[in-house]
């Protein structure tokens, strides 16, 4: 029955605490220096007459300034800002301050959200004008920071498209499999329901999806696309290889692999996962922070730990054999998750954010990946990871030794055990490997990034499509009124908690550019590599044992 690609270590969260709306801060950017002496006077004047003209600017159109010290935070000290979109008619003249002082940020742009009162039914509940789209245009912006490396694969993940371009009848093949397809027009949402999911996976999907919409409204093109919500990848590479082959069907899901040419996208859990009690991503991701300040690395426990589902795979049946027990001592203390126990104490005994107390974690893939990567990643111990076999749309980033210990999935009881004996005899270096993986989680898979990954992902889908999409006459228009305001209990606290209140307030980061084949085969040796010396090292130190009595 078990579908549930819930993997190890997983600890829903007794939901505690408010959650608290982050006001993403606008990055600052630090004013570079004159360096030449000579010219300091010809600058000065350059100043005073680049500050004239903008003060005169001022006076003629203040909108137009708007968007100048949005990125600027010295002007921002000089000028007065509206503080809403709705001022467009410039204020009276005013002096300038006598002298500048520091002014609050102008509050961001609230979107309205509000339900009928009683029970209504939610028909007609969407509001009938979409989001504007942001008042600054990326063309006067500079251009913003380049998104993680991670977004590279965005271009590989389109490959299969880039020269015949996608068709609606490429779209309607990737029917087959789909449990929704999802049309965007004019920055409105509409679903065409196909099948159902497992619990709330596609609810929290689609909730995902309208949050990109209000947290970048105007920015999310035209767009049809098919979305799987199961576990495992189905557009087999091989199927559409040779000179005859046709073009493979786009299909959007939360994983593929190398034999497999489906889209990842990001899960459902970053907006909650209330059948476990996982909350929203930006919250647990702050909780799991603060848990790590709790127990230093050199205090936890110096041990390989794991809970979860071994029932989904058969490679977790085989990693309860490494358990501690009378005969044998792997370094790993193993445990069985058990979530009907955990459902009827209220998840009294699992909260992920103290859960952070040995200093090795091991992850293993379920049935496919497993949401529980970036919980244990996050932990600051040093991630045991057990060979995986499937990628989601962030995994992609990360390196061995580097970021993870890699462990044989073929050996793994004794590969295990060399990972803890290694890292409690390298306590620096097993100790930084944990703490860069917590800063790629924490600082590379943010919200905000995520948000990014969608919209860029999005963006460069929509332009291979070679036909306008339009509303499919089976489907609904979906808002989140209309999600939230029927949903109850968990599901509606989470909705409510992982809600944008805002639009974002400034351009998203700036995608990188595709890898050229000599970098793609660059990467696959870096990590081929670093994962013989660990196996290296392994061998050697199994057959020094060898030579040596048993203990
Ligand atoms: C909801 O109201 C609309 C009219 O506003 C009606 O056509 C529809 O049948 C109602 N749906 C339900 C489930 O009551
Ligand atoms: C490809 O199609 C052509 C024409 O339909 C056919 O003659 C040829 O045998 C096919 N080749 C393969 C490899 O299937
Ligand atoms: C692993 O061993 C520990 C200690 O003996 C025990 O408490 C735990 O239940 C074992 N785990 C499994 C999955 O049997």
């Amino acid at each position: 029955m078990s579908k549930l690609g819930l993997g190890s270590g997983i600890n829903p969260v007794v939901s505690a605490g408010a959650t608290i709306f982050r006001q993403l801060k606008k990055s600052r950017k630090s004013s570079s220096t004159a360096s030449s002496t000579t010219g300091v006077v010809l600058l000065f004047f350059l100043i005073v007459v680049l500050l004239g003209a903008f003060i005169s600017v001022r006076w003629i159109n203040v909108a137009s300034i708007r968007s100048i010290t949005d990125t600027d935070t010295k002007t921002q000290n000089l000028i007065e800002i509206p503080t809403t979109s709705t001022s467009h008619r410039a204020p009276p003249p005013q002096p300038l301050p006598p002298k500048p002082k520091l002014k609050p940020k102008p509050k961001p742009l609230i979107i309205p959200f509000s339900c009928p009162i009683g029970n209504q039914n939610s028909t007609g509940i969407c509001p009938s004008t979409p989001l504007p789209p942001p008042l600054s245009d990326d063309a006067s912006l500079p251009p913003s920071p380049s998104c993680p490396d991670y977004f590279r694969w965005i271009h590989e993940d389109l490959r299969p498209w880039k020269s015949t371009g996608i068709t609606q009848e490429m779209v309607k093949r990737a029917r087959r499999t789909a449990n929704f397809r999802l049309v965007i027009l004019d920055g409105r949402a509409y679903v065409e329901y196909y099948r159902p999911s497992f619990q709330s996976r596609d609810v929290f999907t689609l909730w995902g999806i309208l949050q990109l919409l209000r947290h970048y409204p105007g920015r999310i093109p035209d767009l049809e696309l098919m979305f799987d919500t199961v576990d495992w990848p189905v557009i087999m590479a091989r199927d559409y290889r040779g000179r005859n082959a046709s073009v493979p069907p786009p299909l959007f899901r939360y994983c593929a692999d190398v034999s497999t040419l489906d889209i990842v996208f990001p899960d459902w859990s970053f907006w909650g996962w209330p059948e476990i009690n996982i909350k929203p991503w930006e919250a647990l991701r702050r909780e799991l922070k603060e848990g790590n300040e709790r127990v230093r690395w050199m205090d936890r426990e110096p041990y390989a730990y794991w809970k979860g589902n071994p029932a989904v795979a058969a490679t977790r049946q085989d990693l309860l054999k490494c358990n501690v027990s009378e005969a044998h001592d792997w370094n790993a203390r193993i445990y069985a998750q058990d979530w009907f126990q955990e459902t009827r104490k209220g998840f009294k005994e699992s909260d992920l954010a103290n859960q952070c107390i040995h200093r090795y974690k091991i992850y293993i893939e379920g049935t496919t990946w497993s949401v529980s990567e970036k919980y244990i990643l996050a932990c600051n111990s040093l991630t045991l990871l057990v060979k995986p076999r499937y990628y989601d749309f962030f995994t992609r980033g990360l390196m061995p030794v580097q970021h993870y210990w890699p462990v044989r999935s073929n050996d793994k009881c004794r590969s295990i055990k060399f990972a803890v004996d290694w890292g409690n005899s390298h306590k620096q270096k097993a100790q930084a490997i944990g703490k860069e993986a917590s800063s790629f989680i924490q600082e590379k898979v943010k919200m905000e990034y995520v948000y990014d990954y969608m919209l860029h992902l999005l963006t460069e889908y929509a332009k291979l499509l070679r036909y306008k999409p339009t509303r499919p006459p089976n489907a609904m228009e979906l808002c989140s009124e209309s999600m939230a305001c029927p949903a109850e209990g968990l599901v509606k606290k989470f909705m409510m908690d992982s809600m944008v209140k805002s639009p974002h307030d400034s351009a998203p980061c700036t995608l990188p550019p595709p890898f050229s084949p000599v970098e793609l085969r660059m990467l696959a040796r870096r990590t081929a590599n670093a994962i013989k010396q660990v196996e290296m090292w392994e061998q050697r130190a199994w057959e020094s044992q060898a030579s040596k009595p048993m203990q």
